[in-house]
């Protein structure tokens, strides 16, 4: 079994293709966006968002499948999500706030506590007071002790560290990091201590985020089945759901092939074993990647020995991934329609060499390419940046007083007004007007 499919294959009638391509948006539409709302623009396909949920309970359709609402929190996509039947999980109070007021019921909101500060129990303990079918994931004995100390006695699921990390960046492999979850060898203890004063719904493992090629999903194999071992060893603990985590890939080389989700999906099911709970996966990225591009202009062309440095509008204060992980995002030049090739691609005739895209942030990181082979853009083409969806505005920042970016739909409503210098500053005091 291979995790991977070609093109051809990658297709599936209740999700669309299991592939979209930076290649497959449309060149007009994007432009017409770009005119109308400026850039560094987000452009945000709900459509295919649900297709992308449609797909994943196609591959699952006995599990629960919770989106991880971090990989864009956006409220129309979170509307879209929970349109789409997934549930949600949250990092953060925040989170948790957003996933309640976009219309996700207590039931389907769970919030993965780690290292909580006491200002997000105190709001997640508050609101599991309206909300009694809400669950909390601890990663440690202390934070069941401080719910506790909160009057909480509700659904807890415990986070178990695994020993087994996988995903596209070692900053992302969680499972084998002291940082999540309690150890392995103690769960049963802790499960054993929490079912004292909780109710212990689940227990819950996430190896790392971007799983794709064989290691990683031998990794994700190891993990499951550590777990499915667990859920039997606890067996009396009524276990309502095992959660596996997230971190299903996505394709973002061009020519990085799409991940075979039913190839996951069983593996996964093998590897867990005859167990009496539901199986739950949490699943960020795959909803939402690809639904994604960041769209940028080119403002200054400036030939170099090794490379032709295009300045553009955005940088890693709108998509940090480059800077943050070395993340490759497949660039596209949208370049004037009657200048296009026909397929809507780059200016025709355009020399195609080194290009180093390059935002306005002065740090030598602020790169989205380093000499990577592209038609040499001129001043004034849009570039867009694709699979930009996860983790793109969710991580954006206001660095070097940058206000972020706008988002739209596809279909040109306005999701995130771009912010302003006064949005930038309304938290500060002091000055001489003061
Ligand atoms: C606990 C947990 N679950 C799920 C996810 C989602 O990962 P991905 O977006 O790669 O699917 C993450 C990502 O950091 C996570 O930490």
């Amino acid at each position: 079994m291979s995790p991977e499919q070609s093109d051809d294959e990658a297709r599936d009638a209740d999700g669309g293709p299991a592939i979209r391509r930076l290649a497959d948006w449309d060149a007009d539409q994007l432009r017409e966006l770009a005119d109308d709302h400026g850039t560094p623009l987000y452009v945000t396909d709900l459509d295919r968002v649900a297709e992308n949920c449609a797909r994943l309970r196609a591959a699952f359709p006995d599990a629960d499948v919770k989106y991880a609402v971090k990989a864009h929190t956006g409220r129309a996509v979170l509307e879209t999500v929970r349109g789409s039947g997934l549930d949600a999980e949250c990092a953060s109070a925040g989170e948790v706030g957003r996933a309640l007021d976009a219309g996700f019921g207590g039931g389907g909101v769970d919030y993965t506590a780690v290292n909580p500060p006491a200002r997000d129990l105190d709001a997640v303990v508050e609101w599991w007071e309206e909300h009694p079918d809400l669950t909390i994931t601890v990663g440690a004995r202390d934070t069941l002790d401080r719910l506790a100390d909160r009057g909480f006695d509700g659904g807890v699921c415990v986070r178990v560290n695994p020993g087994v990390g996988a995903g596209h960046h070692e900053k992302v492999r969680t499972g084998a990091a002291p940082k999540f979850g309690v150890p392995y060898d103690r769960a049963a203890e802790v499960i054993a201590d929490a079912r004292d004063r909780f109710e212990v719904v689940g227990i819950h493992a996430h190896a790392g985020s971007g799983i794709h090629g064989e290691e990683d999903l031998a990794a994700h194999r190891d993990l499951v089945s550590r777990m499915g071992d667990l859920a039997r060893a606890v067996d009396d603990a009524d276990l309502e759901f095992v959660d596996v985590g997230g971190g299903f890939g996505v394709p973002y080389r061009e020519d990085d092939p799409a991940l075979d989700l039913d190839a996951v999906a069983d593996a996964t099911r093998e590897a867990l074993g005859e167990i009496d709970a539901t199986l739950a996966v949490e699943p960020g990225r795959y909803v939402v990647a690809d639904a994604g591009v960041l769209l940028t202009t080119v403002n200054t062309v400036k030939p170099t020995p090794e490379t032709t440095v295009a300045g553009v509008d955005a940088g890693m204060t709108d998509l940090l991934r480059p800077a943050m992980y070395d993340a490759y995002h497949a660039i596209r030049n949208l370049a004037a329609a009657d200048a296009a090739d026909a397929t809507g691609d780059a200016a025709a005739g355009r020399e195609v060499g080194p290009v180093t895209v390059a935002g306005p942030i002065c740090e030598t990181g602020d790169t989205f390419c380093d000499g990577r082979e592209l038609p040499v853009p001129a001043r004034g083409d849009l570039l867009a940046v694709g699979n930009a969806g996860a983790y793109g505005y969710e991580m954006a920042s206001t660095y070097n007083s940058r206000p972020r970016p706008s988002e739209v739909s596809l279909a040109g409503d306005v999701l995130r007004e771009r912010e302003t210098l006064a949005g930038v500053t309304r938290l500060e005091h002091g000055g001489a007007d003061e």
